[in-house]
């Protein structure tokens, strides 16, 4: 069972099966994925119920109801102002940093209340690392990057080798060992979008949520992030908005298709989840005619 997200009374010793996290709080490391292990015996990381969020009084998107699992990566479609980005920056809490924006419903993370008043927001997003549209790495060298997050938080070990260990997990080691002290604007737009993974990474995350990270990117950045997105599945889960279809149904194994929808009193476009279910399925089967004609081209 993974330990509270809050600091552990002084007296509590963590089980020796459960990492420590120079954040405060511990979860279980996800086992590497094995190819004959069946996905039903994948556990959830995030259970969402009933999950809706307004802007003020207007909802931008209700009742949101799925799981998500360890070791897979979740897509997130559906057309314009359907409320994905919305929806993501719950499961960091990001939305807190929207003053008007109000979250419902109910979002376990391993069992425990996200939104528990107990729960300290900014050890959630240590261990929920999120990627954004457009890479935005800190005006800092390449080393420096990496090495921040690990810094404030004051990680053990060696602080080269833990650079290194993120560089390579983020498949950009070997194209930047040599200037690791080099400004980190001086790389192409999809290094920095690889740099902004691994800095994630160094702070050895859990969940790893990425808000349309390939939009900005030419076709080759995006299958290196694609590439990438398929080693880091063995030890993460990974939500993913994606536009692009193809990208959903090459990279991920669960995908829920989101749609607009008038209010009763047709007064507001409410973003909701019209179908959530294995990817093959949704792409190939969709039980919802709003999802076949979106997954083939029709509307959106
Ligand atoms: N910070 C915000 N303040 C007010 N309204 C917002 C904010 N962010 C998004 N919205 C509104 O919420 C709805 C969903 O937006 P968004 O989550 O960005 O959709 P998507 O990512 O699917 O394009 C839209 O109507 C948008 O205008
Ligand atoms: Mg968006």
């Amino acid at each position: 069972m993974p330990e509270k997200l809050t600091e552990p009374p002084p007296e509590t010793t963590p089980p020796a099966s459960v990492e420590e996290h120079p954040s405060g709080f511990q979860v279980k490391p996800q086992a590497p994925a094995s190819p004959a292990e069946p996905a039903t015996q994948r556990a959830h990381v995030f259970e969402l119920e009933g999950v809706g969020v307004s802007y003020g009084t207007k909802p931008a998107v209700r009742d949101v109801n799925f799981g998500i699992n360890e070791r897979e990566i979740t897509a997130l479609i559906g057309p314009s102002g359907c409320g994905k980005s919305t929806l993501i920056r719950c499961l960091n809490r990001m939305n807190d940093l929207i003053p008007s924006a109000r979250v419902s419903g109910s979002i376990l993370y391993h069992g425990q209340n996200l939104y528990g008043s107990d729960i300290d927001p900014v050890q959630v997003r240590k261990r929920i690392g999120m990627v954004f549209q457009k890479p935005n790495p800190f005006p800092k060298s390449i080393y420096d990057n990496i090495a921040f997050g690990p810094r404030v938080l004051g990680m053990k070990g060696n602080m080269d080798e833990i650079v290194e260990n993120a560089l390579q997990r983020g498949a950009l080691w070997d194209e930047v060992k040599d200037r690791l002290k080099t400004n980190a604007f001086g790389m192409s737009g999809g290094q920095q979008q690889r740099l902004c993974i691994a800095r994630t990474l160094a702070i050895e995350p859990d969940v790893i949520l990425m808000d349309e990270p390939c939009s900005a990117l030419d076709p080759i950045s995006t299958g290196r992030i694609e590439d990438l997105m398929l080693e880091l599945r063995e030890r993460y889960a990974i939500v993913i908005v994606t536009h692009n279809m193809q990208q959903a149904a090459r990279v991920s194994q669960r995908t829920a298709f989101f749609t607009v929808e008038l209010d009763e009193d047709e007064k507001n476009r409410t973003g909701r989840v019209v179908e959530f279910d294995e990817t093959e399925k949704v792409f190939t089967n969709p039980s919802d005619p709003r999802t076949e004609a979106y997954v083939t081209g029709k509307v959106g």
